[in-house]
């Protein structure tokens, strides 16, 4: 799809290009290669917003590696989070004695993910970390440590490759801000 498709049509502007998440995809996967060779570690998407990126990144990692999936919705607004985590789906696989490598779409708050990271550190995972296609540092409200982020971005809504607003836009190649026209009369 190129950036003349109607879909654009309703963003600001474009942020990230495709071809730079295809650069930064591919550096991260060199990195998780070296850190993850040897130690078969499960890399868990968090459904849906991260399902693009990560598909996209466990082909750019030259080690074993096991995939599980997870849904999780924060209650809140469809623009802003609440810290209130409800997993709708979980992994299909004990963590016990696992390094867990949580794929995110963007990090904001970061309750989301310090939640999931108090979870799996109760279920005796030997690590968790976190890697993220986005982080958005002006909005955090905990302290939270990303350990892998390929884009700090300004505080805008942004969607694409994965990211939606009320679930559409996830198809869009690129990353782009949506129009503040498009969710300013929402709740
Ligand atoms: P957090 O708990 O506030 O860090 O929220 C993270 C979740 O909020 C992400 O996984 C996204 O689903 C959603 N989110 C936060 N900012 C954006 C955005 O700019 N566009 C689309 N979704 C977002
Ligand atoms: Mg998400």
């Amino acid at each position: 799809m190129d950036t003349n498709a109607l879909l654009y049509q309703d963003l600001e502007k474009v942020l990230v290009t495709r071809e730079e998440i295809a650069k930064a995809v591919k550096e991260l996967g060199q990195k998780l290669t070296e850190k993850y060779r040897g130690e078969d570690p499960i890399f868990v998407c968090i459904l849906k917003g991260a399902s693009v990126f990560f598909t996209d990144l466990v082909r750019e990692i030259d080690a074993p590696l096991t995939m599980d999936f997870m849904m999780v919705s924060s209650y809140g607004s469809s623009t802003k989070s609440t810290g209130v985590v409800k997993i709708v789906k979980d992994l299909d696989k004990p963590v016990t004695d696992r390094h867990v490598v949580l794929v995110e779409d963007i990090v904001d708050s970061g309750m989301t993910l310090h939640y999931l990271k108090k979870v799996f550190a109760n279920r005796e995972a030997k690590s968790v970390s976190i890697v993220t296609l986005l982080d958005k540092p002006a909005r955090r409200r905990v302290d939270l440590k990303v350990d892998y982020s390929c884009f700090n971005i300004p505080d805008a809504f942004v969607v694409g490759y994965g990211l939606d607003y009320d679930e559409k836009y996830r198809n869009l190649p690129d990353i782009g801000v949506l129009h503040p026209k498009i969710y300013e009369n929402q709740g």
